[in-house]
Parts: C-alpha cells; structure tokens; sequence
C-alpha cells in the first residue's frame, strides 16, 4: 500500500502533483536538482493554500498540515518512497537515468510512475532495470484540480504496479482511466489539432491569437489554445507535438508550429517565464 510518494521536479506539475497528494494525506517527498524551483514551488502551494482558506474552503490548520507532509529535497538519497512519480524535463535519457538512480536508493517494490505527456513509456521501460515497476501516470495541468489521469501499461508492467497506481489516484480524489502507449496516449493526441489549428490560423495571418481565444473561450472551451498552451508551457507543448507528429510517421496536418517553436528558441515558456504569447 502506498503511504509515502516521492514527486521528482519540482516545476508546474510536480508542485502540483505534490501538493494534490498532500491534500490527500500522503507523505510527500518533493525533489529536485534545482533549489531554487524547490523554493519557487513551496511560495506557489503557500500561496494556493493561503487563498483556500480565505475562500473558506479549507482552514488554517489545515492548510499548515498540508505542507508539513511536504519534504522539500534536493539529494536523491532523501527520495524513499512506495510510488515514485517523475515530472521533470521531457527528455527520455533523463528519465531513464533518473529512474535507475532511484531504484538503487529504493525498495524492490518501489513503483516508479512516469508523468510523461508524450514519450513512449515502453521505450522508458525498456531502459530501466526494473522495466515491471514502470508505468506511466499522467496526470493534468493544475493536477490539484483535473480529475483526470490516465495510467499508461506498457507490456512490461505487473499488476502490482498498474493497481498501486490506480489505488492511489483513486486515493487523490482522481478518475484513473487505462489507457494503451501510443503517442499522446488518448488526451493529448485528440488534442494536437485543437493548438496546431489555432497555431496555422495566426500564422497565415487570418487572425490574431486573443481574437482565437476570444471566440473559442465564447462558444464555451474552459480556455482558448493560446492561452492554454501558455498554461502548459510552450516547451512542454512543443515538445508533445514533435513527438508525437514524429512517432505517427509525419503526417502534414500535425506538423508542429514554427510560431511556437520560435517562442521555445526565445524562452518564451508562457506563465513560468513571465511571457508567452501573453504577458504575466
Ligand atoms: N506542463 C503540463 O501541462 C504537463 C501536463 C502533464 C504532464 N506534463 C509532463 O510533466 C513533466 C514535467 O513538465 P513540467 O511542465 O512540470 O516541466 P517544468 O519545466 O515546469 O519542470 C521540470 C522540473 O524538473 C526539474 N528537473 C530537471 N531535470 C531533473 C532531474 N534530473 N532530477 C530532478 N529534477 C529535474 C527542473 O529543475 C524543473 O524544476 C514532463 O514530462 C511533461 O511532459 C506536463
């Protein structure tokens, strides 16, 4: 049974995958190599935690319970733990290196969850020592708030793992969906056009990105693709469509967008920089 998650990245998902877990009486271990995200990531959830209790939503004491569960760590020896959820940089060699490293420091039944948007999390699998405790565990942007999460089986897990994941995102509150490793798994495939529509529209200049947000926000979408994509960070969401226009062999209608690679090039990231195509 999972007591004890340990979060690696500590960036827009981990914090949040973290936080989630500690609202749902988890010991949580947040870890990164960068102190400085760590500190940035306990500002963010006082900050989140401070305007539920002013909603009333939760209490002080609470909210004080919430972050004590939270370690904040920047030493992988500190990251012991029933499941592991990675969410750091989407680069699979990194993961991969990340995911061996931790299961030195762990138990043998530790899970080690990937929240990858796009990567093959067999490839992943493949590459780690313990290919049956990999699976993929993706969870949504703010994760203290989405209910979806999709729990991605690759043919090298064991039932222990897929039902330890599946137990604890019921645990989170979550609705935890199976779903098969293909690329952009079910949620982000269906997406890509709904960004790289949008993107073609203000690239051939048939009109600018706030009018395709304006309208799309109009006819009832939660948020316009732009403003959505600076939500999810333009690195993440280019990399998610490179990936996946690459893995279904190339076709015309997924090409990713110049106008957002150009955005990436010049570290335009959206709302973790300050600027994306909007300014925070
Ligand atoms: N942004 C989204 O909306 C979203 C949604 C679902 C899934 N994801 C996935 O979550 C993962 C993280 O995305 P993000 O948007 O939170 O990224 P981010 O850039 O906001 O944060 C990544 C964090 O990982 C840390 N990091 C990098 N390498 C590390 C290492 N080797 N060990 C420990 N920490 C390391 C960085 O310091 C940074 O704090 C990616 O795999 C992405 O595909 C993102």
């Amino acid at each position: 049974m999972v007591q004890t998650i340990c979060v690696c990245g500590a960036g827009t998902m981990g914090s949040s995958i973290a936080q989630a877990a500690s609202q749902h009486q988890f010991h949580v271990i947040l870890y990164d190599v960068n102190t400085g995200m760590l500190a940035k990531a306990k500002a963010g959830m006082q900050s989140n935690l401070q305007s539920l209790v002013q909603k009333n939503k939760i209490t002080a004491e609470t909210s004080a319970d919430i972050l004590s569960r939270i370690q904040f760590v920047s030493d992988i020896n500190d990251c012991l733990a029933d499941l592991i959820i990675e969410a750091i940089v989407e680069k699979p060699e990194v993961k991969v290196a990340l995911f061996n490293q931790l299961a030195e420091v762990n138990h043998s039944e530790t899970v080690l969850a990937t929240n990858t948007s796009s990567l093959s999390v067999t490839e992943i699998a493949k590459k780690v020592k313990h290919p049956e405790r990999v699976a993929g565990m993706h969870f949504f942007n703010p994760a203290t708030i989405m209910k979806l999460v999709e729990v991605v089986k690759t043919p090298f897990s064991n039932e222990q793992t897929i039902d330890a994941i599946v137990q604890t995102a019921r645990q989170m509150d979550k609705t935890p969906v199976l779903c098969e490793d293909s690329p952009g798994f079910i949620v982000n495939h269906v997406a890509r056009p709904y960004y790289l529509e949008a993107l073609k529209l203000a690239e051939q200049g048939v009109t600018d990105f706030q009018t395709i947000d304006t309208l799309l926000e109009a006819t009832g979408f939660k948020m316009g693709p732009f403003r959505l994509m600076d939500l999810i960070g333009n690195d993440i969401n280019y990399a998610v469509s490179c990936q996946v226009y690459e893995a279904l062999g190339k076709p015309e209608r997924l090409q990713p967008s110049p106008i957002q690679k150009e955005k990436v090039e010049n570290g335009h990231l959206g709302r973790k920089t300050g600027k994306g195509y909007y300014e925070y």
